[in-house]
């Protein structure tokens, strides 16, 4: 358990740091102590430094400082030289990308290391003055790109163009979704049937991708993996803090990953660790990615019934998917089926949308169960919706484009550059995921757990083919997810997460009952930043400054989901007779939800 070997490497328990490793870092203190000392007093001269092997910046343990112009306003960046295997020297390096937000307060406690999500998101937008003023003044604040991802080098590039990737997805089941004909009666096998063909078109596509990414990228895809992520963090907390410099994190959604595999993967080495939004390690490490959804849907029928509830409350005018104030949420319910159950049988022509399209029933869906992530776009959902319902799909299906940015059309090889290399592979040819395989895990997810958004997933967490991987990495982590920590965790969860439920925090907190404390807030959607609370991120801030919440401090919310338009320009957040310290705090936390939603799905 917990230990993969893989051609030649052999990763040995416990996961301490590895004899390599140790190796490498022996021969870089001496020449880092130096070079800290050098790098302090001439770092704006020379604009970089170095040690270790190689030299010129290539090093590994050099830190290549860009000038001020290359970086957000307020930061320093660059990158940091890191053995690219941390098991195979011969393996070269990698280069990390980094943004610095420096603290602006004395003593300063440390470096926190911050990732935003999904895999594939670039941490090094969140070195930013509002994560400083979540987190304290008095820390550095390290923004980076995983590795693979975005700046970070080597890149996933296995399309050869933005382009390229464009036409592959478009118009198939990766970008339209998994259409159920019918969620009313799961019996009628016709269901299966047709889960299966759209199964078949789906492996094909991951098939073909695989195959492109292993001629394109090659060996380069075996460090993606999130063991090797925490290695990468290990590596720079001993560089910029010191050997002794804990490993001080802050991350969420994909990044409670990244936090649990760091706390039970080097427990000797963890400090302060908030999680938020929290991805169970087990199910994650331990199944194969398709059957992930099933332990990721468990809020999220009680979070559509919310969604339905408070559209009701507020009224058409506010919520134009209700008829009047007060409508039972069935009948609201009952319309939105029967949109979803015409669609299966006729997709609505899109004529004008970011591109001429159509939309389909498992599109319509999946930008549904997408909306329920994010509370402050309910109003805008019940628009998109209603008008879609009416017939102009236009607004709905022009969310469809939003996931990528023309700047990083490789977001999802890159997700799956990670996942790949987390989830295990099959152990024996009949343990390979077929189209069979899929379609009745569809149907075991919408009969178990989530009968309308249960084959909903796939198109905001574009995960599977792992089967056709062309690789696997020097490591995998896979627990135990028991350890024992010197300063506690802190697991951030809200009572109505439609993808990361409260039951992964509560499993990890109690694989972890002393080293865990798990603070709750009483509200949807994605991560408790989706609805800004001053009480969760005093907590939040409060633990980074040493004061331990009581395990399972609940936190309320007050939210207007659908304000009144005629009411308009309504004011997102209720900030009056706040201090001023309380209104910089929640209009921080504003901006870091939208900040991680811009990263994660932008
Ligand atoms: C990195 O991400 C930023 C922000 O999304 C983007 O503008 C930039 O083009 C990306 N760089 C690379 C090399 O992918
Ligand atoms: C559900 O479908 C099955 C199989 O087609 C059929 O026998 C059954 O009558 C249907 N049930 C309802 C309530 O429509
Ligand atoms: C993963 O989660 C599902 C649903 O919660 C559960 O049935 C399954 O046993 C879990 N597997 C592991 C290894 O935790
Ligand atoms: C459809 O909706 C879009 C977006 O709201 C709007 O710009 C367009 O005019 C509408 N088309 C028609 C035919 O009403
Ligand atoms: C941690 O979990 C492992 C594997 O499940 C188990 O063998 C071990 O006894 C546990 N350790 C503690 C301290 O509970
Ligand atoms: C911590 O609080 C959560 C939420 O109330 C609860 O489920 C859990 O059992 C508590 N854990 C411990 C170790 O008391």
């Amino acid at each position: 358990m917990g230990v993969l070997k893989e051609g030649n490497y052999k990763v040995d328990r416990p996961y301490n740091i590895s004899n390599s490793t140790r190796r490498w870092l022996k021969s870089l203190v001496t020449g880092a102590a130096v070079c800290l000392l050098i790098f302090a007093l001439y770092r704006k001269k020379s604009g970089h430094c170095m040690w270790g092997r190689g030299g010129h910046g290539h090093g590994i343990g050099s830190v290549n400082w860009s000038p001020a112009s290359e970086c957000s306003p307020g930061t320093e960046c660059g990158s940091v030289i890191v053995p690219k295997d941390y098991f195979d020297p011969s393996a070269g390096t990698a280069s990390v990308a980094i943004a610095v937000f420096k603290a602006t307060k004395s003593p300063k406690k440390g470096t926190v290391f911050l990732n935003p999500g999904g895999p594939g998101g670039s941490g090094t937008r969140l070195a930013t003055k509002e994560l400083a003023n979540l987190i304290g003044d008095d820390w550095d604040l390290l923004g980076f790109d995983p590795r693979g991802i975005n700046k970070t080098e080597p890149q996933v590039q296995c399309f050869d163009s933005a382009s390229d990737f464009n036409f592959f997805v478009a118009n198939t089941v990766l970008q339209q979704g998994f259409t159920v004909t019918s969620s009313s009666n799961l019996s009628d096998p016709a269901i299966e049937a047709q889960l299966v063909e759209q199964s078949r078109e789906f492996l094909a596509l991951k098939k073909s991708q695989a195959e492109l990414c292993a001629k394109n990228m090659g060996d380069e895809l075996r460090y993606m993996g999130t063991a090797t992520v925490v290695r990468d963090m290990d590596f720079m907390a001993k560089l910029f803090d010191g050997e002794d410099g804990k490993i001080n994190y802050w991350g969420g959604s994909y990044g409670s990953i990244l936090g649990a595999y760091l706390v039970n993967m080097l427990p000797h080495r963890a400090g302060f660790v908030v999680i938020d939004g929290i991805v169970d390690p087990v199910n994650w490490s331990t199944e194969p990615s398709h059957k992930w959804p099933i332990n990721w849907l468990a809020s999220t029928e009680k979070t559509y019934r919310f969604y339905l509830e408070t559209c009701s409350r507020a009224g058409s005018d506010a919520c134009p998917l209700t008829q009047y104030t007060g409508e039972p949420y069935e009948e609201i319910e009952a319309r939105l089926e029967a949109f979803f159950d015409a669609l299966a049988i006729s997709p609505l022509p899109v004529p004008f949308g970011f591109r001429p399209g159509f939309l389909t029933s498992g599109a319509a869906r999946a930008l549904l169960l997408m909306y329920l992530e994010r509370p402050p776009q309910w109003a805008d959902s019940a628009l998109a919706l209603s008008q879609a319902m009416a017939g102009n799909g236009t607004l709905l299906f022009n969310k469809l484009a939003t996931p990528r940015p023309p700047s990083n059309p490789h977001y999802d090889l890159a997700r799956l550059g990670v996942t790949c290399m987390d989830s295990p592979p099959p152990k024996t040819p009949a343990e390979v995921p077929t189209a069979e395989d899929l379609a009745a895990e569809f149907m075991k997810t919408m009969r178990e757990v989530s009968p309308h958004f249960g084959a909903s997933v796939s198109v905001g967490e574009p995960d599977g083919g792992c089967q056709y991987w062309p690789v696997q990495g020097p490591e995998r982590f896979a627990g135990p997810w028991n350890a024992t920590l010197e300063w506690p965790m802190l697991i951030v969860s809200n009572t109505m997460d439609p993808i990361t439920p409260i039951e992964s925090g509560i499993r990890i907190n109690s694989l972890m009952p002393d080293s865990t404390r798990m603070i709750i807030q009483d509200g949807p959607g994605h991560c408790s930043s989706a609805i800004p609370t001053l009480c969760t991120m005093k907590l939040i801030r409060g633990y980074y400054a040493g004061t331990l919440p009581e395990n399972g401090t609940m936190c309320g919310t007050a939210y207007t989901y659908f304000p009144d338009p005629s009411q308009k320009p309504e004011p997102t957040l209720a900030t009056a007779g706040l201090s001023a310290d309380d209104t910089k705090l929640l209009n921080s936390a504003l901006t870091v939800g939208e900040l991680l939603q811009a990263i994660r799905r932008a």
